[in-house]
């Protein structure tokens, strides 16, 4: 299969293969999808990690640019409430992130395509379950045309 055969596979419901970035907090939930893999819990390939130290640590504006880039789905994990390495970290991603959804709808992307989990350091079988779950969602959902809808916008970030 050629290039020109993928990227027209990709654009299509039949041949599509969600691309789906998966923020994981160091301390829990990066350790959870560690788990699962050490554990061998099946879940779709089709999803690429950016290990962050905190939950906390994700800006609206990263999520942005990752739809801007032609990602399909993106998934935010953390430590639950309480567990946070940094105390509070997570609280802050829970109150952000309540802003995120309205903020996506507001830009004509279907909010499915975003979503926020708890996930612990001992939760694999979640981990690979919630994996499983968002890639479907996302497989239904279909391709995204969300950097055909935004255009050239330019984030920037001070
Ligand atoms: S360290 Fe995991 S959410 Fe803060």
């Amino acid at each position: 299969m050629n290039n020109t055969q993928i990227e027209k596979n990709k654009n299509t419901k039949e041949g599509f293969k969600p691309e789906i970035l998966v923020f994981c907090c160091n301390w829990c939930s990066y350790a959870g999808a560690d788990l699962a893999g050490v554990s061998r819990f099946q879940y779709p390939p089709n999803i690429r990690i950016v290990r962050v130290m905190c939950s906390g640590r994700v800006e609206p504006v990263f999520i942005l640019d990752a739809f801007q880039r032609g990602i399909d789905g993106v998934l935010i994990t953390g430590c639950h409430i309480g567990d946070c390495h940094y105390i509070s970290g997570n609280e802050y991603t829970r109150e952000r992130m309540k802003h995120i959804k309205p903020l996506l709808k507001n830009l004509g992307i279907d909010a499915r395509r975003f979503d926020l989990h708890w996930i612990s350091a001992s939760e694999g079988k979640q981990f690979a379950e919630l994996i499983r779950n968002f890639t479907d969602n996302i497989q239904k959902l279909g391709p995204s045309n969300i950097p055909k809808k935004l255009g050239k916008i330019e984030i920037i970030c001070e």
